[in-house]
Parts: C-alpha cells; sequence; structure tokens
C-alpha cells in the first residue's frame, strides 16, 4: 500500500497527515528529499503526531509526555513511551513522493 505526492508541493519544515491505506501517517518535510513517516497516533497514551511531534536532531519528540523515538526506525530513545512507534517509507523520485508501509 503507498500514496504518492508532488515533492513541490512541500515545504520545508512542513508535516501533513495522509492516508497510506487504512492507516493515518503523519510524513515530515526536511528539505531536500529528506522525509520521515510515522504513525499519526503516539504509541504511548494516542496523542496526535501532527498536532504535538516536533523532530529535534535525530529524533520524533510528542510533546503530550516528551517520549523520544528514532526518526529512523521509530525505536523508543527516552520518555514515558515503552512501545516504539511505526514507521513508513518515504522515497522520492522525481518530482514525486511515495509514502508506503514498511511491512509490505
Ligand atoms: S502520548 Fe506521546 S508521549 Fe504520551
Amino acid at each position: 500500500m503507498s500514496v504518492q505526492f508532488k515533492l513541490s508541493d512541500f515545504r520545508t519544515g512542513e508535516k501533513r497527515k495522509v492516508k497510506v491505506g487504512e492507516k493515518d501517517v503523519v510524513v515530515f518535510y526536511m528539505g531536500g528529499d529528506r522525509f520521515f513517516a510515522f504513525d499519526a497516533y503516539c504509541p504511548h497514551l494516542g496523542c496526535d503526531i501532527l498536532k504535538v511531534g516536533v523532530i529535534i536532531r535525530e529524533e520524533l519528540v510528542c510533546q503530550c509526555h516528551f517520549s523520544h523515538f528514532s526518526v529512523f526506525d521509530g525505536k523508543v530513545k527516552k520518555g514515558a513511551s515503552k512501545k516504539d512507534i511505526k514507521t513508513y517509507k518515504v522515497e522520492v523520485i522525481g518530482d514525486t513522493v511515495h509514502v508506503s508501509d514498511n511491512e509490505e
């Protein structure tokens, strides 16, 4: 399952909620061809990553209770969450951004 967007539609620093199949996914655009994508809801208590998620260096931080996750594989680095956050694969091909489920 994957969805596609135009790279030129994204602004650096933007985050956007998209659907990958049935799943809500939040995509962060860091500029150039750098994207990160995660489940839209924190695995701790379900806060909305679109509203409370920020990327600081190489970590996604959920500001609800300050859980930190690796931007690369979603593994918990520190904070309240005991569970990792699911990540999604993002590929940029030309002007097209493909977001897909890592597990397929
Ligand atoms: S809901 Fe994200 S850290 Fe608690």
